[in-house]
């Protein structure tokens, strides 16, 4: 076992994970995650690295302003439920090439393998989140978040109908997310148009629901990001309970606009105005 397992961005890294798989959101391989290291973390680990780092490997997307950055990230078809207990074999260190077209792995993934299959996705939104964020934004996570797919393949493909339903089902949602939740059709998984799709959300959202897949979400930090997406699931779940309660019915006490303005008043957070004055007949939640 290599000592790179006790810095704090790992140990953060691995809880995420772990947090992850307690919820029962990674059957299998099911979900990814990246971070963008800081500075500080690089220091930290780099007496770890391998002594000749692997081959670069050129990506079909580039970014360059995460030209020379680290990420930690979770291996394609490996496990999050093995991340903890044998990360060298479960998750990679990779360094970004001069270019920001591509990545060498510097750590990890030590039986062989390559990155998640969903890296450049996760790559082209960690650009945008810290291009949107000022830097702010370091995590992206993936997850297949049971109650989150089953909505997506009830509510018509709507960012402002998912986000309404979120907010009006449970009081602290549109304070956690007060930009809303984007909402991608169906598309193939690490395929280059669910990462453009993903994208395009990414720009206004902090969170995208990957229709009949899961979610997908970035943060500053691992608890943010976390939090994010066990907020946007757990009022998925409670959406879910009353909708299937009244047989599919709209439920009849949702909180209403007047309150959410309210809500965004009290918490001092700007709701946003766009889901807040939709309206559409196809909408049960307007
Ligand atoms: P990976 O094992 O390649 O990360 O794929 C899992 C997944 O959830 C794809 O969307
Ligand atoms: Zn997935």
């Amino acid at each position: 076992m290599n000592n790179i397992l006790g810095t704090k961005c790992m140990d953060a890294y691995i809880r995420l994970c772990n947090r992850g798989v307690e919820q029962g959101w990674h059957e299998r391989n099911g979900g990814n995650l990246t971070y963008r290291m800081t500075e500080e973390d690089v220091l930290e680990c780099k007496g770890y690295f391998n002594a000749v780092p692997g081959e670069w490997v050129k990506m079909n997307v580039s970014a360059e302003n995460l030209a020379n950055e680290y990420f930690i990230v979770t291996g394609s078809g490996k496990f999050l439920s093995n991340v903890s207990l044998e990360p060298q074999n479960a998750i990679a260190i990779v360094e970004i090439n001069d270019a920001g077209d591509s990545y060498r792995i510097v750590w990890g993934l030590t039986d062989g393998g390559k990155p998640t299959s969903e890296f450049p996705t996760h790559f082209m939104n960690q650009s945008i989140r810290k291009r949107v964020t000022n830097g702010e934004n370091r995590v992206i996570y993936h997850a297949h978040t049971p109650n989150v797919i089953a909505l997506s393949s009830v509510l018509p493909v709507s960012s402002e109908i998912f986000t309404r339903m979120l907010w009006k089902s449970a009081t602290e949602c549109c304070v956690v997310f007060p930009g809303g939740v984007g909402v991608v059709p169906w598309m193939i998984p690490g395929g280059s148009d669910i990462a453009l799709a993903t994208c395009a959300m990414m720009e206004k959202y902090d969170a995208a629901v990957w229709t009949n897949h899961g979610l997908f979400v970035s943060g500053p930090d691992f608890d943010i990001a976390f939090g994010l997406m066990h907020t946007i699931e757990k009022a998925a779940e409670v959406a879910a309970i009353a909708l299937a309660a009244r047989g599919g019915k709209a439920p009849l006490n949702v909180i209403s606009d007047d309150s959410l303005r309210q809500i965004g008043e009290a918490f001092g957070v700007k709701l946003n105005e766009d889901v807040l004055n939709f309206k559409s007949e196809d909408c049960m939640y307007c």
